[in-house]
């Protein structure tokens, strides 16, 4: 069924349960970053996926998550230094390809909400946001997809492109005025690591208006803590047992 991601948050709120998240896929079990595990995360019930993305050298939206080729692949160096074709050649594991944003958008559209984390930290890269807008409007995607970053001020930069457009500040630390941080920003949804929430963190943001969305909630520790903040969606490694240890 087609739904925006932000119809996909009001629905689960008004359920009481928080959305559950594929974070990098269902890595657990797959690959991360791979059509294979974001495959498998869509197949374990997962409402929404997350992907992280970079340039290739000739200028195409790539899904991958280090600036670098080593950990993930059996490729060397950085990304942004080899074009998309030369990293399509690579192994990112157990024989997958390095995804094209564009097949990871095309697989989520009426099945599940992508999250799609810009890796725009040093190395940056100029233009990212420009191409990204470009793809998720000709591919009518704007309403199902979220941008995420570490970068705020390219969060910023995005919501003055697009109004309409889900858009989220991460988040390492626990700050003192998370609402201020999120309306400087412009954007919709706090995204704390897990360990850096609380409930008045929750409270705080859902008073201004805004969504917490909090990563990456792979044990019991983590279960338990978001059972207590009540966070609105959670983002997992382990999708198809969190999902379940959530819901229930
Ligand atoms: O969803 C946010 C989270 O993915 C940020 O951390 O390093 O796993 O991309 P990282
Ligand atoms: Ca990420």
């Amino acid at each position: 069924m087609t739904q925006s991601i932000r119809a996909r948050y009001e629905a689960a709120h008004d359920e009481g349960r928080p959305l559950i998240g594929g974070h990098r896929g269902n890595p657990a079990e797959n690959p991360e970053n791979t059509m294979r595990s974001f495959r498998s995360a869509i197949a374990a019930g997962c409402d929404l996926i997350e992907c992280d993305v970079h340039l290739s050298s000739d200028g195409r939206l790539v899904v991958i998550h280090d600036h670098t080729l080593d950990r993930t692949t059996n490729g060397r160096g950085l990304v942004r230094d080899f074009t998309a074709a030369e990293l399509r050649k690579l192994d990112a594991g157990e024989g997958e390809q390095i995804p094209l944003l564009q097949e990871v958008i095309e697989l989520a559209l009426g099945k599940v909400g992508l999250v799609i984390e810009i890796k725009q930290v040093p190395p940056l890269y100029q233009g990212l946001e420009d191409k990204l807008m470009n793809m998720l409007r000709q591919l009518g995607a704007v309403p199902e997809c979220a941008i995420v970053s570490f970068n705020h001020t390219a969060i910023h930069q995005l919501r003055k492109m697009e109004p309409s457009l889900q858009l989220g500040i991460l988040e390492g630390a626990r700050p003192m005025h998370p609402a201020k941080m999120l309306r400087e920003a412009g954007a919709d949804v706090y995204s704390p690591h897990w360990g850096a929430t609380d409930p008045q963190l929750v409270q705080e943001v859902h008073g201004a208006g805004g969504a917490v969305a909090v990563w990456p909630v792979d044990d019991e520790n983590a279960v338990a803590w978001c059972k207590y903040c009540k966070p609105d969606s959670v983002f997992s490694n382990r999708p198809k047992e969190v999902g379940p240890a959530l819901r229930n």
